[in-house]
């Protein structure tokens, strides 16, 4: 995530150097913004070769960027470590004298302030009333910790160790982050957020189809279906994100494709024997196979070349229809009989349940008979619905790649959260 890392004036400033570390380390982009007082105490070259970044003190640096707002808008958590008692006076009134202050004006991210002055400084009603003004407009003051200050004396006032304010801002991060969840082959479990947990990924080639059939009757009509096409794209866009190279074959969707995406390409579709045909073309050399569309299992069995019309004897037109080819399944067929084909085949299933059985054992039943490795099970239910944003799907296993029986994973989240689950869970059988 992205954090900026304000530096004030103070002698601890030396121990922000190892927390930026800390926080590089864990994979997050850091922008340092020192006040011009603090490059005293640690200098801008260190700041910028541990951080990887430019680093600039005064809003006239780079006027043309607006650097301070930019900053400011992009970051999800800023920190400044160690704030004195002037940077506090400072942010208290609002005031944008430099960089760092002006970029804790400008932006909306949550702000976490950790103190580091002499005790009799931080006991003054100066900076206690600062503090509780701070407090109270949401701004989290840490408390400093107590012990040895620069000089001969101790008491409250000192930097808190770079690992404990690192801890703080994990979990800042995380509330900010909302659940994401890593796969772990286990029931019901699931692992720390870590986008970069998916190493497989990086590189492989990566084939999602989404969306929606459409079956035409006649030049005007057509058999549909309610899919949103927003799971596939969710899809998509995550295992892009994670280094794929996506080919997204879209059918009828509510939502935009992600045409124009780094390493996506979308080609679209209609019918499900043009998704046959796209799938055929391109799984054979694909590591990954995602089949989150929402095929039609039948289409008419002729088009009328002409719009059908209301007869004059009030006859009622007779539609029949025939068996669509069940894409997933022929794919892992084929895969299992030429020996190529897709590493992973990810299914979709959306059930309601029956009388006989819940959903769980229909897609349990429906893994085995597709052949595909990983199913994803959609509740279609009354709360449940195609097309809203918030989803709860399960993910099952096949018995041939689990080592017991079929593992479930259940997650209820957005459909960008399940969408990465589902490419963890995929990503961990990629050879
Ligand atoms: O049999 P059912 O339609 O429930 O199966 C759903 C899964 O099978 C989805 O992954 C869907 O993309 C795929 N499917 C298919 N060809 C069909 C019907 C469904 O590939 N004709």
């Amino acid at each position: 995530m992205r954090i900026v890392l304000g530096v004030s004036a103070g002698i601890a400033a030396y121990k922000a150097v190892h927390l930026l570390r800390l926080m590089r380390e864990a994979g997050h982009q850091v922008d340092v913004i020192p006040t011009p007082a603090s490059e005293k105490f640690v200098g801008r070259a260190t700041w910028e070769a541990i951080s990887g970044r430019p680093v600039t003190t005064s809003v006239f640096s780079g006027v043309d960027e607006v650097r301070h707002v930019r900053l400011g808008q992009e970051a999800d958590l800023i920190v400044v470590a160690p704030a004195t008692a002037d940077l506090l006076a400072r942010a208290r009134a609002g005031m944008a004298d430099d960089l760092l202050t002006t970029t804790l004006l400008a932006t909306e991210a949550p702000v976490l302030l950790v103190p580091a002055m002499h005790t009799e400084m931080w006991n003054s009603a100066a900076t206690a009333e600062n503090v509780e003004v701070l407090r109270g407009r949401g701004t989290e003051v840490m408390e400093p910790a107590t012990g040895r200050l620069t000089g001969k004396d101790t008491g409250p006032g000192r930097l808190p160790e770079p690992e404990q304010i690192f801890e703080r801002v994990s979990e800042l991060l995380a509330e900010i982050q909302g659940p994401t969840y890593a796969y772990a082959p286990r029931a019901g479990t699931f692992y720390a957020p870590d986008p970069q947990a998916q190493p497989a990924l990086l590189g492989r080639s990566v084939v999602v189809t989404a969306g929606g059939t459409r079956e035409p009757l006649d030049p005007v009509r057509y058999l549909g279906n309610r899919s949103s096409g927003k799971q596939g794209i969710a899809l998509a866009e995550s295992a892009a994100a994670a280094g794929a190279q996506v080919h997204l074959i879209a059918g009828i969707m509510d939502v935009e494709a992600p045409e124009n995406v780094a390493n996506i390409t979308v080609e679209r579709i209609e019918t499900a024997e043009q998704l046959q045909a796209a799938v055929g073309r391109r799984a054979p050399e694909a590591d990954l196979l995602i089949m989150a569309a929402a095929v039609a299992d039948f289409r008419p069995t002729s088009y009328a070349a002409q719009k059908i019309k209301k007869t004059e004897d009030g006859e009622n037109p007779v539609i029949t229809l025939e068996r669509n080819p069940d894409i997933l399944a022929e794919t892992v067929q084929h895969r299992r009989t030429e020996g190529t084909g897709p590493g992973v085949v990810v299914g979709f299933a959306a059930e309601t349940g029956s009388a006989e059985a819940d959903p769980l054992q229909l897609a349990q039943a429906k893994l085995l008979r597709k052949g595909c490795d990983l199913l994803v099970l959609n509740q279609v239910g009354e709360t449940l619905v195609f097309g809203q944003d918030e989803t709860e799907i399960h993910i099952l296993t096949s018995p041939t790649l689990a080592e017991s029986s079929a593992p479930v994973t259940t997650l209820r989240g957005t459909k960008h959260q399940a969408a990465e689950a589902i490419i963890s869970a995929a990503a961990a059988y990629l050879v």
